[in-house]
C-alpha cells in the first residue's frame, strides 16, 4: 500500500492506474478504523481493480462546539489496517493540503441537510458535501462506497451526484454491527463503560419498531413515542426517533412502503445514531 499526504501525488499515482486501464474505488474516512469501515474496503476490492482510502478528519463538517479537536486520530494503527485488508493507496492529507484557503465555494443540498441531524447540526451536512465533492474531483473514481449506518449522509451525496452529474456510482454497505446489536462508530470509544452497557437499546428500540409495523401497526408516531419513553428512562436523551420515506426523508404517511426508521440519541455527552431500512407491503 502506498502513503500519499499531497494531492499531486494521489493524481499522480491515479494516473498510471487509469492509463493501465484499471477500475478505482474509493472509500472516504475520518479515521480510527473499525469493522465497518473495513467492510468497505473489502466490498470496494471486490468491485474495482485498485481502491483509494482517505483519512482526513475534515473541520468543515465539525461545529464550533462538536468535537474536531478530540476526534479519536489513531493514524498509525488505521493505516497498518488499511495495508493488512488490501488497500492499494491511502490519501493522508494535511487541513492545510485540502483547505489551503478558506474556502468561498460552499455546497447545499437544501432541504435534506436540514432535516434530521441537520436541525441540530447546523452546516455539518454542507461541510460534508464540500469535502466529499472535493475528494471525488481529486480522485475521480469509478465507485463510491459508503455506510448506510450514515443513511441521511448517504442521501445527501447521492442527490449531490445526481444533481451535480457527477460520473461516479455510489455503491452502500450495511451497517456493522458489535454482537450485542450496537452499530459499530469511531464516536463509540467515547462512551463510559456503563453508558457502553445501555447503548444497545437504541438498536433493541429500532427492531420493535420495525416489528410493530411489519405485523401491520402503521401508526409511526405512537410507535416511535412508547419506544422513546422507554430510551429516555434508561438515560437516553432523544434527538430524534421517526419514519421516514427512503427517498426524501420525509415523515412516512401509512401508504409509503420504501421505509427508513432513524434514531438520534445522547447518552451522556456521546450522541449516537443508527437506523434501520424496510419494505412494507401495501
Ligand atoms: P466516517 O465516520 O469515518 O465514516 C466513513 C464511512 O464509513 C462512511 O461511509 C460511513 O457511513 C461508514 N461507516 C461508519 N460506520 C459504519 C458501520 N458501522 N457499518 C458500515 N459502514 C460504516 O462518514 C464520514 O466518516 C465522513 O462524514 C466522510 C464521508 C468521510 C466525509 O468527511
Amino acid at each position: 500500500m502506498q502513503t500519499t499526504t499531497t494531492i499531486l501525488a494521489l493524481r499522480s499515482c491515479i494516473r498510471q492506474w487509469r492509463q493501465a486501464g484499471q477500475s478505482i474505488a474509493f472509500v472516504p474516512t475520518m479515521g480510527n478504523l473499525h469493522a465497518g469501515h473495513i467492510q468497505l474496503l473489502t466490498t470496494a476490492k471486490q468491485k474495482a481493480d485498485k481502491v483509494v482510502v482517505s483519512l482526513f478528519v475534515n473541520p468543515a463538517q465539525f461545529g464550533p462546539e462538536e468535537d474536531f479537536a478530540n476526534y479519536p486520530r489513531t493514524e498509525k494503527q488505521d493505516q497498518a489496517e488499511l495495508q493488512e485488508h488490501g488497500a492499494d493507496l491511502l490519501f493522508l492529507p494535511t487541513v492545510a493540503e485540502i483547505y489551503p484557503q478558506a474556502p468561498q465555494t460552499g455546497i447545499s443540498v437544501k432541504d435534506l441537510s436540514t432535516l434530521l441531524c441537520g436541525a441540530s447540526r447546523p452546516g455539518h451536512f454542507d461541510g460534508v458535501a464540500l469535502v466529499v465533492l472535493k475528494l471525488l474531483n481529486m480522485i475521480q473514481p469509478d465507485l463510491l462506497l459508503l455506510g448506510e449506518k450514515d443513511f441521511q449522509q448517504l442521501t445527501i451525496i447521492r442527490r449531490l451526484i445526481a444533481d451535480l452529474n457527477i460520473p461516479v456510482e455510489i455503491h452502500s454497505v450495511a451497517t456493522v454491527r458489535e454482537a450485542d446489536g450496537l452499530a459499530m462508530s469511531s464516536r463509540n470509544t467515547y462512551l463510559s463503560a456503563a453508558e457502553r452497557l445501555l447503548a444497545p437499546m437504541l438498536y433493541q428500540a429500532l427492531c420493535a419498531v420495525r416489528d410493530e409495523i411489519l405485523a401491520g401497526n402503521k401508526n409511526f408516531p405512537a410507535l416511535t413515542a412508547a419506544q422513546s419513553q422507554l430510551l429516555q428512562q434508561a438515560g437516553f436523551t432523544l434527538d430524534y426517533f421517526t419514519v421516514c420515506r427512503r427517498t426524501d426523508l420525509l415523515p412516512a404517511n401509512q401508504d409509503d412502503q420504501q421505509l427508513v426508521i432513524l434514531i438520534a440519541a445522547k447518552l451522556g455527552t456521546t450522541r449516537l445514531i443508527d437506523n434501520i431500512s424496510l419494505q412494507t407491503s401495501a
